[in-house]
């Protein structure tokens, strides 16, 4: 492991928005940074990024810290491993980097990129000149092919066992080969087209073959869920699109694989692919990491689809913007694009329109709107679906366009959605709490400038610089803060050196102060006087210390006079009186009495 001194270094050298801005999009917000939060289903951005104070701090879940830990939840590593990424990237070389033992998933990574190099390797030998042809007929450039690191898998049935005979087992939980009943596993990819699939920060995570003959079935062969790679948890195409679309605020989304390489090779670099399936809420928050908006882009039939609306349902729900661009009837974007051209896909795209007028639509064509029970489940349908839209603009042109296709009035209907049961909400509920290892639990919430009591100011201040922590001793004692006596005692003894570091108090705190000090960190108040309001404050934390301390007082007189015990009685009489005394200056003092 690093020493103390390297570790502070690296986190000093390292840039914290830098880091986050390449899992979500961050928004500058006066000195700080704000974005969705991807440690919890966030609708607005709760998640408050400082790169002055090297902190990130979710307003609404509570989780934060420094830029290791960021690394850590999102990539799910060590304190170490995290440590030794960004000290590689910032390049401060460790000192003791006996390297920490690798994890599993380090494992997996390295392995599947090796196999992607070896099918690459593959496509352009003799072995895979028809795959490679193929390719090319379909118009794919070599430079295309490198990008997606396209590739072939051989004949053979034992083709990787051959070439990696020390990793059997790997091969299998990566989805490889497949384990045969003879003890025996055989390659799953023979004779195929490869295409890996990728992580969004760019890390091969699966792989998908296709058939180069039309004999050879499915057309395309996927691997099944792995430790690195689940299904409807993946964006084909998000490591190439994110920054695009993160500047254009806006994903396209295709079927599949083809189609993502073809866009991008007419410079549509903002597509991706949901492979296939329904799109579930997982792919919904991915993309919300970097877009607000989606266009959909599916071939006809599979729009009008039952699936691609609960797709698009799942988007909804997580505050998406989702519009359907419509290609011609059997045709695909891969197509479209080489027979039409980059323009005619542009105008495609631009003509894009709102889900719910293709929605309601539907819902017309599929049953009969003139028979009392086919209404009936159209308006079923319908408002469920309305229920769950977040966009109130997108939910109300919706209703619109319901009234006008069934007769009945908006108000009528926006009535009826309101009484509706709220279906995708504990639809999306149940999900969440499948997904919940991520989100911390039963921590504070410090909302963004809600109910901050004096306390709370004084510690803003303090934090800002406006304070120091000696003026602060000198003034309070760490037990005079009523809610936060632990931070207060941990603050006075590190801030008693002449630079103290925010983590030497962070170390030291409980998860739950920790939230707080970081939130108030990065909290950004306005006050007419700052003197004014610190002074005020000070005063406050007297006062309700002296509050407290009364309560205290009146229950010890209260027993010490059921037990007859003058003596005691006397002295807390006398000790009541002072704190009244006390109360009573601090109040005119407040008042500006004195
Ligand atoms: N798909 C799949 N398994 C299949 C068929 C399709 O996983 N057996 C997924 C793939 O991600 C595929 C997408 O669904 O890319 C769309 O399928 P399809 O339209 O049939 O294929 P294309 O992408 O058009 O493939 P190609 O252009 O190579 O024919
Ligand atoms: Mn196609």
């Amino acid at each position: 492991m690093a020493t103390p001194d390297e570790i502070a270094l690296v986190r000093e050298r390292a840039e914290i928005v830098n880091l986050v801005s390449r899992y979500v999009s961050v928004r500058k917000a006066g000195k700080n940074f704000v974005a969705l939060c991807p440690f919890h289903p966030d609708k607005n951005p709760s998640m408050t990024v400082s790169p002055e104070k090297n902190l990130f701090h979710c307003f609404a879940c509570g989780e934060g810290g420094d830029i290791f830990k960021f690394l850590m939840k999102i990539e799910n590593l060590s304190f170490p491993e995290a440590v030794e990424k960004i000290a590689a990237e910032v390049g401060v070389k460790l000192s003791r980097a006996e390297r920490s033992a690798p994890s599993k998933f380090d494992a997996y990574k390295e392995l599947n990129e090796k196999i992607c190099q070896h099918f690459q390797k593959n496509l352009f030998n003799s072995a895979g000149q028809k795959a490679f042809e193929y390719l090319k007929h379909r118009g794919f450039l070599i430079e295309t092919m490198k990008k997606f690191r396209l590739g072939y898998s051989m004949g053979a049935w034992d083709d990787l066992l051959r070439n990696f005979p020390k990793d059997k087992e790997l091969l299998n939980t990566l989805g490889l080969t497949v384990p045969s009943k003879e003890s025996h596993s055989y390659d799953r990819f023979r004779d195929r087209l490869i295409f890996p699939i990728f992580s969004g920060q760019g890390d091969v995570i699966g792989f998908a073959g296709r058939a180069l003959s039309e004999a050879d079935e499915p057309k395309y062969l996927n691997i099944s869920n792995t430790p690195l790679f689940e299904k409807g948890h993946v964006l084909y195409g998000l490591n190439f699109a994110r920054n695009t679309a993160s500047e254009q605020k806006c994903f396209v989304m295709v079927e599949g694989y083809a189609d993502v390489i073809a866009a991008h090779q007419a410079n549509f670099t903002n597509v991706v692919a949901s492979m296939g399936t329904a799109l579930t809420s997982e792919q919904a928050r991915l993309i919300k990491r970097y877009a607000p908006l989606v266009i959909l882009a599916y071939d006809r039939d599979a729009a009008g689809q039952a699936a691609t609306w609960r797709g698009i349902r799942n988007l909804s729900n997580e505050g998406l913007d989702v519009e359907i661009a419509l290609l011609p009837v059997d045709e695909d974007p891969d197509n479209f694009i080489k027979t039409k051209g980059p323009d005619a896909f542009r105008k495609i795209l631009d003509d894009a329109r709102p889900f719910h007028q293709f929605y309601v639509q539907y819902l017309i064509e599929t049953n009969n709107a003139h028979s009392g029970a086919g209404k009936q489940k159209i308006l079923q349908e319908a408002i469920a679906f309305i229920k769950g839209i977040v966009n109130s603009a997108r939910r109300h042109e919706m209703i619109r366009e319901l009234a006008s296709q069934v007769s009945i009035p908006d108000e009528e209907i926006a009535l009826l959605v309101r009484n509706a049961p709220d279906a995708s909400k504990t639809a999306s509920a149940t999900e969440r709490t499948t997904t919940t290892q991520t989100t911390p639990q039963s921590r504070p919430i410090l909302q963004n400038q809600i109910s901050l009591g004096p306390e709370e100011h004084l510690l803003y201040f303090l934090f800002q610089g406006h304070l120091s922590v000696p003026r602060v001793a000198r003034a309070l004692e760490a037990t005079q803060f009523v809610k936060y006596p632990e931070i207060a005692r941990v603050l006075y003894e590190v801030g008693s050196q002449e630079r103290w570091k925010l983590d030497q108090l962070l170390e030291q705190l409980s998860p739950d102060d920790q939230t707080i000090v970081r939130g108030l960190m990065l909290t950004e108040l306005s006050f007419s006087s700052v003197d004014k309001a610190i002074a005020d404050a000070m005063t406050q934390i007297k006062l309700k210390y002296l509050e407290e301390h009364l309560r205290k007082l009146n229950t010890q007189i209260a027993q010490a006079e059921r037990s007859g015990d003058k003596e005691i009685v006397k002295q807390l009489q006398a000790k009541i009186i002072a704190n009244r005394k006390e109360q009573s200056i601090l109040k005119r003092l407040q008042e500006g009495g004195i």
